[in-house]
């Protein structure tokens, strides 16, 4: 049975979906089963309970081990789980510590690695649902406001990551690999938000505003540190000179193209009205 942390996120529900369209038999996991709306033939569990029985894999969400994994871990390891595969972070490709993106995410990685179970550290980059911060501004008619215009990045749908995840959870391809997700092209803020535009019928605009006035707004999201403003804010002003290439990983391992922006902006669309 496959334990899938995280269940009800963006990611962790389409791991759950790809498990049970597979067949696969799935314990899911979260904070509160009655609002969870996990699909019929799923086992539900509380996070905080974490049930390990039976268990030979696990999907492991870092948002819900920000305080530690290792106790996780050596218990995964006593039941006889096999397998952890990790949502990581193409963050992780940077070794330096004073990363706030990458070190946490490392430091996860390391510990798995020292677990002796088997392990996969699936590392996308930016998510495309990380634009659905912008569904007031676009429902609202209100100008989508952002830094560095020019700036590009490779989107990536939810379900080509949890595509990945499940792979490396149903078959022994992926076991010991660190895989580069991103979604097919190499998109700017402004394009993204037309294209969500297109898809939703609705007047979506950007507005360039300074790194600044950006840093100010984005610290007062929650989960927002310094630290890891500043490692987002360096990550996008480093885009502007230097476009991501997007990585053709998750045509390699699932077989079909990565889906692109414009597709996930339609699977979207009711979100943004
Ligand atoms: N966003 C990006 O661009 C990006 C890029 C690379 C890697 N990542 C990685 O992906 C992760 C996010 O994945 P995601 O978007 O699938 O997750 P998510 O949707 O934000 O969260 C997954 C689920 O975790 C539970 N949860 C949230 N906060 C929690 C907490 N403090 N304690 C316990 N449970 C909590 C919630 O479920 P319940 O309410 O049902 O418990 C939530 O639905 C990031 O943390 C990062 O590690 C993200």
């Amino acid at each position: 049975m496959f334990l899938i942390t995280g269940a009800t996120g963006n990611v962790g529900r389409n791991v759950v979906g790809e498990l049970l369209c597979a067949g696969a038999k799935v314990r899911a996991l979260t904070r509160d089963p009655a609002t969870a709306h996990l699909p019929g033939g799923v086992e539900v569990a509380r996070t905080g309970e974490m049930p390990l029985d039976g268990i030979t894999s696990i999907f492991l969400n870092p948002v819900v081990f920000w305080g530690g994994a290792d106790g996780l871990l050596s218990r995964a390891a006593d039941h006889g789980v096999r397998r952890v595969v990790l949502l990581s972070s193409a963050a992780a490709l940077d070794d330096d510590p004073a990363n706030e993106l990458a070190a946490p995410h490392l430091e996860i990685e390391r510990a798995i690695e020292a677990s002796g179970m088997e392990w996969t550290f699936v590392r996308p980059g930016e998510f495309a649902a990380n634009t659905l911060a912008w569904r007031e501004a676009i429902g609202t008619g209100a100008a989508v406001r952002g830094p560095y215009a020019a700036a590009r990045s490779t989107p990536i749908h939810e379900r080509d990551i949890a595509a990945v995840a499940a792979k490396a959870l149903l078959t022994d391809a992926l076991v010991g690999t660190r895989p580069l997700l991103t979604g097919p092209e190499a998109l700017t803020q402004p394009e993204m938000v037309r294209l969500i535009g297109a898809a939703s019928g609705r007047p979506a605009r950007f507005e360039e505003i300074g790194p600044e006035e950006a840093r100010e707004e984005m610290l007062k999201r929650p989960y927002m540190r310094e630290g890891l403003v500043d490692a987002l804010l360096r990550l996008r002003a480093h885009a502007v000179e230097h476009p991501p290439e997007p990585s053709p990983e998750v045509e390699r391992i699932t077989g079909r193209p990565a889906r692109t922006f414009a597709e996930w902006a339609a699977d979207h669309a009711g979100d943004f009205r």
